[in-house]
């Protein structure tokens, strides 16, 4: 019996030398020391022993118990080693290859641009108010003095949020920042109804028409809106600020025309022509040879439009303009299609 247990210990012990990978090392524990191992068969068969064999063979096969296991362990080190040093050497890593970049966020051209727009402003003694995008027709349109039947509120032009039951006065999304003319002139006079305090602010926001999607046209575009009220304001305020504005946005030689125009909630209007800053006025493609662009209709507030906002237009008067952040961009960097600002094409939106 003892010489079996050495039988078994020295051809287990043999075999263990031949094993070097990890899976192999679980085979080889299962085959010779797990349940069903010769050495397990004699732990198993010890029972029937007669009583003064069986100490001399129990130990002995715990011996040779002993003597697998810590060979096991000895094996498992030597194989793990082995395969450290294995992957040292072939998966070495080239410390000089270049790294992977980093994908560093970006503001969006249009907001890069909204911001300086507001900037300038801001500098300029303008405060920020920021207004709805889901607005009434009443204030969208009606307070702002648009005729009934004028094109702008043709269904073509206008998403409707709602307007089932709503008559005269559907829930639409802004087609213009204008409106919010009559929100703040409304919130500033509630301050003092009696004595309505001077305004002057900037509303910047996302705009929304119902428009075929064109190279020359969007649903959605952002606009700034600025707007001047208290006594005394005259056109020529109106030209100093816009030709300032000009001069700090487009640089200190830009020079500005006014042209005669028309909108609804301004009398007079007129719409700002910058002298084409690509070609410097001597004509190009960008401004179609005549030398200037247009960035802005512009006016002064229509009387029914300071009445609607609670200024009385027997003392108070004022100016307001509209422009645009996209088409500001795409006058200065020659983008010829729109769409380029919502397409998310990053090839687009990393030149800024
Ligand atoms: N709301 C006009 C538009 O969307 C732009 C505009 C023109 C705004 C004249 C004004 C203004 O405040 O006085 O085309």
């Amino acid at each position: 019996m003892l010489e079996q247990l050495n039988e078994i210990e020295k051809s287990a012990l043999e075999s263990l030398q031949s094993v070097t990978d990890e899976s192999a090392l679980e085979v080889w524990r299962v085959s010779h020391l797990g349940r069903s191992s010769p050495l397990m068969t004699v732990f198993a068969g010890l029972g029937k022993l007669s009583k003064e064999e069986r100490p001399v063979v129990g130990s002995g096969a715990n011996r040779v118990k002993v003597a697998l296991e810590s060979a096991l362990e000895e094996r498992v080190k030597v194989v793990k080693e082995a395969a450290l040093a294995k992957s040292l050497e072939e998966e070495s890593l080239d410390v000089t290859l270049p790294g992977r970049g980093i994908h560093v966020g970006r503001l969006h051209p249009s907001t890069q641009q909204l911001r300086k727009v507001m900037s300038i402003l801001a500098d300029m003694g303008f405060q920020v108010y920021t207004s709805r995008e889901v607005e009434t027709d009443e204030i969208n349109f009606q307070l702002l003095n648009f005729p009934p039947n004028h094109p702008a509120r043709d269904m073509q032009d206008t998403f409707f949020v709602e307007a089932d039951g709503r008559g005269d006065n559907p829930i639409l999304l802004r087609t213009h920042t204008s409106p919010g003319q009559i929100h703040a002139m409304r919130e500033y006079a509630k301050l003092n109804p009696d004595n309505p305090p001077p305004i002057r602010i900037a509303l910047p926001g996302m705009c929304f028409r119902n428009e075929q999607i064109t190279a020359r046209s969007e649903i959605q575009f952002n606009q700034v809106e600025g707007l001047v009220v208290g006594e005394n304001i005259t056109f020529a305020d109106l030209k100093g600020t816009l030709a300032d504005f000009a001069r700090r946005m487009f640089g200190q030689g830009a020079r500005v025309r006014f042209r005669a125009s028309y909108f609804p909630f301004t009398e007079p209007s007129a719409e700002v022509d910058v002298e084409c800053f690509v070609c410097g006025g001597k004509g190009c493609s960008v401004c179609k040879n005549s030398g200037w662009l247009e960035i802005l209709g512009c006016g002064m507030v229509h009387p029914v439009v300071l009445q609607n906002g609670g200024y009385d237009p027997a003392r108070y008067s004022g100016f307001a303009w509209g422009m645009g952040p996209e088409r500001q961009l795409m006058l200065r960097y020659k983008i010829d299609d729109i769409r380029y600002f919502w397409g998310n094409d990053l090839r687009f939106l990393e030149q800024f």
